[in-house]
């Protein structure tokens, strides 16, 4: 359907396009219109999101972009967006070899585990020097490769499939520190660095907190259930107040392969007989008749410290087992931790961790026990707008070795199975999390579940109000008194749709510009809240979301609720991991999957039949990449 079909009622909105940063090895950003690149180098000051910005009360200062269904990347009005960091450009890290990326994906596992993943995700800035008058000028850029394509990630994508693709494909997994610096107002990767580094699904991981060295947690490899390799399907990202980066184990079950019949245990986890990927056929770990303990040492919250590259991350348990999307911290007024998560998954689940201990200063070594000590709640929506965190503690209530829990560490091992007894309220798949930090209300997005209705696992309920929820909804709620309140408050931000749709289900109450799929959310400068959305390739265009166009970035003003297209991806892509410097003069957004098979894997023989972004190389492939957002005139981001 035509773009200017669609229904207005935002306010004034640019009369030309947008701004189309087409990339070329070459020549990366592309003005049109004649418009030309002046990027004013900008001071440090506040971090985004903290009151000083907060108060500054930003409200949305550019005109939303049209639709666009084009297989480029489109920016409000004033403002430039510039790819770079993309798939399989080398990390830089010292005293070795930095592979460039081959276009016919010909990179060997080895080289691979030298370069940027996959399918980059979940990241945050850290300033090299925090609180310093360069902190917006030289970082760190953290993100995670949730997973690949196979079709695009070796020359003859999934064709005789060996170990050397499985390699590369564990490789192409994990986490990146990438050093970035801005200069002459370009921000540019700085190669070689001491600090930058590849996390793979192969790099040594320390399991810590109540399930550390479980007998359900020990495995041939590591008979100390204390010690695992590697992390895979990281999905968002959070940054802690110390100065770390939290990653979620998504989807961590495609990885693996069971038995024809999977047990009950693994078929409330998702196993299945044949996981996507494979990995089972020359790495004997992923296959649960071998080593049925291999999936429980998946599916954490990882903890990295990004300021040293020689440190082991580690997997903090006592923040429960889950398909986790990420991990976001809140601080009490006492100073300990309260982290947010949720399981991105049909009917799963919303968790919150209390910190026993306080937040010391002192960076990671100073709270490198920090995320072991405390208490996992789950929650439960009522009707009434109230909500209430249940404690997932053995012994308490159901959760006794009559129900097959023997201690806590089967608890968080198993906490699907302990939070269906305790009856959580089954969501929407919760995606990301985001703290207002002036209100203190917590978002959630909860993307869709086309599943929820008469006859399903769920039926509609006051939080989770659609049956076949094509087009998700952000929930918000409101501790009672501190973060570690008991009860809580909710109400839903808004529900995603387009008002245009005739299906009543899938119309939502958008304020503004309507979106789809919300799924990435962040707090910016001024307290704008940026929404990110993922439909799916397969429903992209058509359906529900026929009017919508390529996924998008929105600005939201939460007072009113009116949202504002800002960036549109190219074809297929997904946009995600938003954050911003500490001046909020930069944005940095992952473009993920750019060009991806609709339901499937790309064909390695016709690598460019969606999209070709972002380097349009006639012999190239399209590769997921970081894009910096920098406004014309320096301001702030969304001003
Ligand atoms: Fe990896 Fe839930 O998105
Ligand atoms: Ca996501
Ligand atoms: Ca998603």
């Amino acid at each position: 359907m035509a773009q200017d079909s669609l229904p207005r009622d935002t306010g004034p909105r640019s009369a030309g396009p947008g701004i189309d940063a087409v990339s070329t090895p070459a020549r990366r950003t592309v003005l049109r219109g004649g418009l030309a690149t002046l990027l004013a180098p900008v001071a440090g000051c506040a971090t985004p999101g903290t009151p000083r910005l907060a108060a500054a009360g930003l409200r949305i200062g550019f005109e939303g972009l049209e639709v666009s269904t084009a297989d480029g990347l489109r920016v409000a009005h004033g403002y430039t967006a510039t790819p770079f960091l993309a798939w399989g450009e080398p990390v830089g890290i010292a005293g070795g070899p930095m592979p460039a990326f081959r276009d016919d994906a010909g990179n060997s596992a080895a080289e691979q585990a030298l370069q940027l993943g996959m399918h980059h995700d979940g990241m945050h800035y850290f300033p090299l020097e925090p609180g310093s008058a360069d902190a917006s000028r030289r970082g760190l850029l953290v993100m995670n490769h949730e997973y690949v394509d196979d079709g695009l990630l070796h020359t003859t994508g999934t064709a005789d499939w060996s170990a050397e693709k499985v390699a590369k494909s564990q490789a192409s997994h994990g986490i990146s520190v990438v050093e970035v610096a801005l200069v002459d107002g370009r921000w540019q990767p700085v190669r070689p660095s001491p600090r930058a580094r590849r996390i793979t699904a192969t790099t040594p991981f320390e399991l810590r907190g109540p399930a550390a060295g479980h007998r359900l947690m020990r495995t041939a490899a590591d008979p100390t259930g204390t010690r695992v390799l590697g992390t895979f399907a990281n999905c968002a990202a959070g940054m802690t107040p110390w100065g770390t980066y939290l990653s979620g184990e998504e989807n961590f079950p495609d990885y693996f392969t069971t038995a024809d019949t999977p047990t009950r245990h693994e078929q409330r986890w998702g196993l299945r007989k044949t996981g996507w990927y494979n990995w089972a056929a020359h790495d004997p770990r992923f296959d649960t008749v071998r080593h049925p303990n291999e999936p429980h040492r998946f599916g954490w919250v990882v903890e990295v410290d990004p300021y040293d590259p020689a440190s082991t991350p580690v997997k903090r348990t006592a923040l429960g087992r889950a398909v986790h999307e990420g991990a976001w911290v809140a601080v009490t007024k006492d100073g300990r931790a309260v982290v947010y998560s949720g399981e991105d998954a049909v009917f799963e689940y919303i968790y919150r961790f209390v910190s026993r201990d306080r937040i010391r200063p002192g960076g990671f070594k100073a709270n490198r026990e920090l995320l072991d000590h405390g208490t996992l709640y789950v929650a439960r929506f009522d009707a009434d707008g109230r909500g209430r965190w249940l404690p997932l503690r053995h012994g308490e209530g159901p959760l006794t070795a009559a129900n097959g829990f023997a201690d806590q560490g089967e608890v968080l091992i198993k906490a699907r199975q302990a939070s269906d007894l305790l009856g959580a309220t089954p969501m929407d798949r919760p995606e990301w999390l985001a703290i207002d930090p002036t209100s203190r209300w917590v978002h959630c997005t909860l993307t869709n579940n086309t599943q929820r209705g008469p006859g399903a696992r769920a039926d509609v309920d006051a939080a989770n109000p659609r049956a076949n929820n094509t087009m998700g909804q952000i929930i918000r709620w409101r501790e009672d008194g501190d973060f570690d309140g008991d009860g809580f408050e909710w109400n839903h931000l808004v529900l995603a749709g387009d008002p245009a749709n005739t299906r009543p289900e899938a119309r939502g109450n958008t304020v503004g510009d309507p979106f789809g799929s919300p799924d990435t959310i962040a707090f910016g400068p001024g307290g704008l809240l940026w929404i990110g959305s993922d439909v799916s390739t397969s429903a992209l265009n058509s359906g529900d979301n026929a009017r919508l166009g390529n996924n998008q970035l929105l600005a939201c003003d939460p007072a009113t609720r009116t949202t504002r297209r800002f960036l549109v991806g190219p074809v297929n892509c997904e946009l995600t991991g938003v954050c911003f410097t500490p001046d909020g003069r930069t944005m940095f957004v992952n473009i993920q999957h750019p060009g991806e098979m609709p339901g499937g894997r790309n064909d390695p023989a016709n690598p460019r039949r969606w999209s070709n972004w972002p380097d349009f190389c006639p012999t190239g492939r399209p590769r997921s990449a970081t894009v910096v957002v920098r406004k014309l005139d320096g301001g702030m981001i969304g001003s």
